[in-house]
């Protein structure tokens, strides 16, 4: 993989509170990278370093194979897009586009040249007369972007840009920034606690917890093989069902027994050393999509009748609630099966395709 980013040994602290430690991030030229995580767990810090707006304590910020640790943020060569889009109000669209380029002395036409691209990409070329108070905010956040646009750099630094506009308006940016990212190709760092935002827009995704990157990957790995039991319960909505039990036998002769329900894993893949380590308390999780219903569900390998508690119908599918191995339980399903509380119904999953943590450390066996 070419680098683009490259973070190295890397260190935060605001006075003594250490907010990143020893933090490593390998980013490819061109990659789109997510970092999520939940609130306070350091991914603005850590996009601030690389931007230069937040002095390191240690460590290394290297940009296309350039150690910019102590540069100024406009000598990176990055381009930056925050949550609450700063435009200069007393300005058109096209001044607040091109402001940034005038002050660095480019010449006129270069200028222009310039400001029409980033118009074009963006479509909001009818716009650029306008002052931003005449704007929309969806129309606000792609002058946003256009401002980062029109330097021409070859890394995009987003914090949260979509997170003060409404749900319709987020998911038409969000496949705009997708549609950009496509056609420019470069490198883009893109803060969110958004899950759906993350798995939608990344290439790899860096899971953040208490300023340690809790696992780097796909969005189908982090999905489908979360590495410990925070990953797993932070992606996926509704979140991952959690059942304790206990754990005997190795490899495809796995057992977990969970109050009142055998559960033999048979199919299912164990990290490296994960069989042996996790004889003993161990939880397993299974996601509520993976679930089957009815007649559907009789030939899972695991079956149970349950009894429905609440029904959340969500249009094209459904949520109900119940409690499995004494424990409260969601499933998604079609929403043609009609179920209403009180039904009772079997349902059924697959092993092989559900998750097992230690329960003491909470990594994945
Ligand atoms: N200027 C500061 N002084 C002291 N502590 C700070 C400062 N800025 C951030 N912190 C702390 O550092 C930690 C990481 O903050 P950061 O802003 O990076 O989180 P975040 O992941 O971006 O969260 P959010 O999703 O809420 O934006 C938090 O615990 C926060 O309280
Ligand atoms: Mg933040």
């Amino acid at each position: 993989m070419e680098l683009s980013v490259s973070i190295k040994d890397l260190s935060v602290a605001y006075g003594v509170v250490k907010v990143l430690e020893g933090l490593d991030l390998d980013i490819g030229k061109g990659e789109f990278i997510v970092l999520l995580g939940p609130s306070g767990c350091g991914k603005s810090t850590l996009l601030n370093c690389i931007a230069g707006l937040l002095d390191v304590s240690g460590g290394q910020v290297i940009i296309e194979g350039k150690n910019v640790t102590w540069e100024e943020p406009k000598d990176r060569g990055i381009g930056m897009v925050f949550q609450s889009y700063a435009l200069y109000p007393q300005m058109s669209v096209e001044r607040n586009l091109s402001f940034g380029l005038r002050v660095s002395g480019m010449k006129r036409d270069e200028i222009d040249k310039r400001v029409a691209r980033a118009a074009e990409i963006l479509q909001i070329e009818p716009l650029m007369a306008r002052k931003p108070a005449h704007l929309s905010g969806g129309q606000r956040q792609r002058v946003a972007i256009g401002r980062a646009l029109v330097r021409d750099v070859d890394v995009f630094l987003f914090d949260e840009p979509l997170s003060n506009l409404d749900a319709k308006l987020r998911s038409d940016l969000r496949v705009e920034i997708k549609r950009l990212h496509q056609r420019l190709k470069n490198t883009m760092i893109y803060v969110t606690h958004d899950q759906i935002e993350a798995m939608t827009l990344a290439d790899r995704i860096a899971v953040m917890k208490d300023g340690v990157i809790q696992q780097l990957d796909t969005p189908h790995g982090v999905y489908h093989r979360p590495v410990n039991h925070f990953v797993a319960g932070f992606i996926g909505s509704p979140t991952m069902n959690f059942m304790e039990g206990d754990l005997s036998g190795t490899g495809s002769d796995a057992v977990i027994q969970l109050e009142g329900l055998k559960v033999p894993m048979k199919g299912y893949e164990f990290a490296e050393g994960g069989a042996v380590a996790g004889a003993g308390k161990a939880i397993l999780g299974v996601r509520p999509e993976h679930v089957l219903v009815g007649k559907a569900a009789a030939n899972m390998p695991v079956t149970v009748e349950i009894e429905v508690e609440i029904v959340e119908p969500m249009g094209a599918d459904v949520v109900a609630w119940t409690q499995v191995a004494g424990k409260s339980f969601t499933f998604r399903t079609d929403s043609e099966i009609l179920l209403k509380p009180g039904d009772k119904v079997t349902i059924g999953f697959d092993p092989a395709r559900a998750s097992l943590f230690d329960q003491k450390t909470g990594h994945r066996l």
